[in-house]
């Protein structure tokens, strides 16, 4: 899988009736976004080095609101981080944590809408794509120093409530799954035990900070995506990498079932995305899309074959809307927003135990 170091969107679930809250009214104070390339909203723009994923040329954002503009999203226009923060009553994603440093405005952010410090390539392990992204562990101490700043602007006991009812969307280990590779039973176990380790770990940490409430999108059918697929004569997808994204998506499944107990006030919705994209890869027609194994953005056979990342010069489909892939690995505005849809107030098998509407409810 040399090559795809970004990463898969959630890929879209079954057409659900949107009952959306209005923007204007937020139903949770803030929304704080680690992750990696399916939730990055311009975090990689301002990181330095020649191989860091960036998503800041033509064609992104060529259906972004207001644009076109590419805004280092991975998408032709919102990802499924904004169509979340919207589903939550806000506009869209909140900025990114490195976006923010820059204009200097990142308190007055954390305090009404939160931060995103989702970054494309990142992985659970920091030896995933190393150097090229913020992984997971320093997007903790990004947070960990936003914490900081706010308590020194509010207080700590202001803090405490805006956090404990802030939404923390967490999406991860798409990025281990590409990279990790193992070739042996043995090589498997060890690499499930240390990414379901360092998760979990990192999910208490925040909750030691103060989270509560814990939007998680789950590892899914990462074999199936275009840039994988094209490596395939037939174009199938690649049913031993969906195996063993399956087993670490059942395995954060039950660590955080056991987790819950442990921690009071924890509450969390994880959603599966591969029942999530069920729908989609089976009955593509059904959601209004035409193709669910191509890349609308790209050259050659499936849109994949030069490269992973959409580019000036690549050719687009005729409907960007009726593409689930937008580039040879991330989902179209248009999937993204059937994805988000279905997550916050979706089927029952897409979100474990609540949905994140109901997740976003709770009061502490
Ligand atoms: C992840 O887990 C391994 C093994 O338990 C550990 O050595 C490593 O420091 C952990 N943290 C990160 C961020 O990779
Ligand atoms: C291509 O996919 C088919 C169907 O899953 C599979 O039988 C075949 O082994 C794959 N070919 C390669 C080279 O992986
Ligand atoms: C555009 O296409 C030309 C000819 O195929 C190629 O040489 C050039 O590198 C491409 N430019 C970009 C930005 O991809």
């Amino acid at each position: 899988m040399k090559g795809i170091i970004v990463l898969l969107g959630l890929v879209v679930a079954l057409a659900v009736g949107a009952s959306a809250v209005r923007a204007g009214k937020p139903v949770v104070p803030a929304v704080f976004v680690l992750g990696d390339s399916t939730l990055d909203v311009g975090n990689n723009n301002h990181l330095p080095g020649k191989d860091v994923p960036r998503a800041n040329v033509p064609f992104y954002g060529i259906d972004f609101p207001g644009g076109p503009m590419p805004t280092g999203r991975f998408s032709n226009g919102y990802n499924i981080a904004d169509f979340i923060a919207k589903n939550l009553g806000f506009e869209r994603s909140p900025l990114a944590y490195l976006v923010l440093k820059s204009r200097n405005y990142l308190i007055p952010s954390a305090l009404t809408r939160g931060v995103s410090y989702a970054s494309a390539g990142a992985g659970i392990l920091d030896s995933t794509n190393a150097g090229n992204n913020i992984p997971l562990s320093k997007q903790l101490i990004y947070f960990a120093s936003t914490k900081s700043e706010m308590e020194a602007a509010w207080g700590t006991h202001k803090v405490s409530t805006l956090l404990a009812n802030s939404f923390f969307l967490l999406g991860f280990g798409s990025n281990d799954m590409f990279q990790t590779n193992p070739k042996t039973p043995a090589d498997v176990a060890a690499l499930y035990a240390a990414l379901v380790s360092n998760y979990s770990a990192a999910i208490t940490d925040l909750y030691g900070m103060g989270a509560r409430k814990f939007g998680i999108i789950n590892v899914g059918p990462v074999g199936c995506v275009p840039g994988v697929r094209v490596l395939n004569a037939t174009g199938a997808c690649n049913d031993a990498l969906n195996r063993y994204a399956a087993g670490f998506a059942a395995l954060v499944k039950s660590a955080l079932a056991d987790l819950a107990p442990k921690l009071p006030g924890f509450a969390y919705s994880l959603a599966d995305s591969f029942a999530a994209t069920q729908a989609s890869f089976s009955n593509p027609q059904a959601l209004g899309f035409v193709s669910s194994d191509s890349a609308c953005c790209g050259t050659g056979r499936l849109g994949a074959e030069g490269g992973t990342l959409c580019k000036r010069n690549d050719t687009l489909c005729a409907d960007r809307d009726a593409y689930v892939f937008w580039d040879s690995v991330h989902s179209t505005q248009r999937a993204a927003e059937l994805g988000a849809q279905g997550l916050f107030d979706g089927p029952a098998e897409l979100t474990t135990p609540i949905n994140f509407k109901q997740l976003a409810y709770k009061r502490y």
